[in-house]
């Protein structure tokens, strides 16, 4: 039986959160995947724009030295493109140290109070798997180092409202909501702030972004490559835990709750969280599944698997705003393009029918907000054509390419739990409140259908949409599609 309220364990407390910058970052799990891939690099990047201000602590259970991971550290953030200048390197690797040991062994967490013995405020992230994250915080607390801690932990919060219940009951034994940065990279992109700023900071469209104006919504997270050697994790897994639960519904609620009601941090974790409330669970009739042709061939996936590498379904808010507005969702693997976008379609001006305005009845407006493959933004407008007829035009703005002229989600995160910015991370009441959404499509799921890679999956995502359809053509080209 699944809970369908949230405990008041899941919303942080007032004042709780320890205040101020960190004076100690401490990885545990530094030789893993994770850290690897995306820590080593945010932290060069941190360094290199003189945002890194504290000593960083590797620990795991390889035997090590520090040199060992300065050498490390410096092979791994070649490896992901980055230039390396050999100053900004040298500062960053100053700052290592590495601390051998076993994390289920209380001595490790002994050791590491020796080690990081006088810091005031310090970060731990676990890049860690979720099995190990209790053990873990369970150590960190007898060894006295997270009174005034920050934890950082990475998704998947729970495979289920139940499993996500229990993962923060555990958690909450040893450490308060307060102390956990729960990370979900989708929050520090570019496009996400964007599409807040462009909702707040703009007279223009704040009084027509309700059910009076816009007709429907599109969400579209497009992937032009497959699993590739994630099959054995994503097999486990599938589209609706991956990214529905977790990034979709977080840009979902970013697009739609009401403004923050003060300066309160908490206020924004606050709408999203009421936001998630006002939403109905999900209908698992409005719900389509498919997985792409080729898959169960991909090493660490079941011959015999159903899991759905492609999912499409419509959600509703039941709240002033929102009532009636209809919010399509798909997102898959193999697809045409890498495309993540938000689109709004307003409702269809009438026909004119005047001689000075042409016979032609205009196509709806539509503000489209891209996440993916860089962020912009993209108004389609109507104005007068060759012959006097309304023809549709569009307006657009990039802004900065993450990596490149703006900061990588992970570097923007990693940043925010040094400086204690509450706000880019996510709360238990809205995990929970996210989960119970996406139940009933967990429970019941419908039949999976194969599509062929490069198309926009089964057929039946399109008649999803009924009278609100066909889906629009998304922003980017497509590109070359690559299993
Ligand atoms: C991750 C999912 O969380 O997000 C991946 O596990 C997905 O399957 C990725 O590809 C999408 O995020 P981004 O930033 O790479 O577009």
């Amino acid at each position: 039986m699944t809970q369908a309220t949230v405990s008041a364990a899941a919303v942080r407390g007032p004042g709780r959160a320890p205040v101020g910058t960190a004076d100690v970052l401490v990885i545990l799990g530094i030789t893993g995947d994770l850290a690897r891939v995306m820590t080593l690099q945010s932290l060069y990047r941190l360094e290199r724009r003189g945002l890194l201000d504290c000593p960083v602590v590797g620990v795991a259970s390889d035997h090590w030295s520090t040199d060992d991971l300065r050498k490390y550290a410096g092979d791994s953030i070649e490896a992901t493109g980055e230039h390396i200048d050999v100053e900004v390197f040298d500062r960053l690797a100053a700052r290592l140290t590495y601390l051998p040991g076993d994390l289920t062994e209380p001595d490790t967490y002994r050791q590491l109070a020796r080690t990081i013995s006088g810091a005031g405020l310090p970060v731990f992230y676990l890049a860690l798997p979720p099995a190990l994250f209790a053990r873990t915080v369970r150590g960190l607390r007898e060894a006295g180092l997270t009174d005034n801690g920050r934890l950082l932990v990475e998704k998947p919060f729970g495979h289920d409202l139940d499993s996500a219940v229990a993962l923060a009951d555990e958690l909450h034994a040893y450490v308060d909501e307060a102390q956990l940065f729960r990370v979900d990279h989708y929050l520090g992109k570019t496009g996400f702030d964007e599409l807040l700023h462009l909702r707040f900071a703009n007279v223009l469209l704040e009084p027509v972004w309700n059910r009076h104006h816009i007709e429907s919504v599109q969400l579209t997270l497009a992937e032009d490559f497959g699993v590739a050697e994630r099959g054995r994790f994503y097999d486990q897994v599938g589209a609706l835990r991956d990214v529905y639960a977790n990034h979709l519904l977080e840009l979902l609620a970013t697009a739609t709750m009401e403004p923050p009601a003060g300066r309160d941090p908490e206020l924004i974790a606050d709408q999203q969280a009421t936001l998630w409330a006002a939403m109905a669970p999900a209908d698992p009739a409005h719900y389509v599944r498919g997985q792409y042709e080729g898959y169960v061939d991909v090493e660490g996936v079941a011959r015999d698997s159903t899991t759905e590498t492609f999912a499409a379904l419509r959600l509703d808010i039941d709240n002033w705003r929102w009532s009636g507005v209809p919010f399509y969702l798909r997102a898959g693997k193999l697809l045409p393009m890498l495309q993540t976008e938000i689109r709004f379609l307003f409702t269809r001006p009438p026909r004119l029918g005047s001689p000075r305005l042409g016979q032609q009845r205009p196509l709806a407006d539509q503000v489209v907000v891209r996440l993916d493959p860089s962020a912009g933004l993209r108004l389609h407008l109507s104005a007068r054509g060759d012959d006097d007829e309304p023809q549709p035009f569009v307006l657009e703005k990039e802004f900065g390419r993450e990596g490149v002229s703006a900061p990588t989600p992970y570097e923007v995160l990693l940043h925010a739990a040094l400086c204690g910015d509450t706000t880019r991370f996510s709360r238990q009441d809205g995990v929970e409140q996210r989960w119970r959404v996406m139940q009933p499509l967990l429970d019941s799921p419908p039949p999976v259908q194969l599509y062929e890679p490069g198309t926009w999956g089964p057929a039946a995502a399109d008649q999803l949409l009924g009278p609100y359809g066909p889906w629009q053509p998304p922003w980017a080209e497509p590109t070359e599609v690559s299993p």
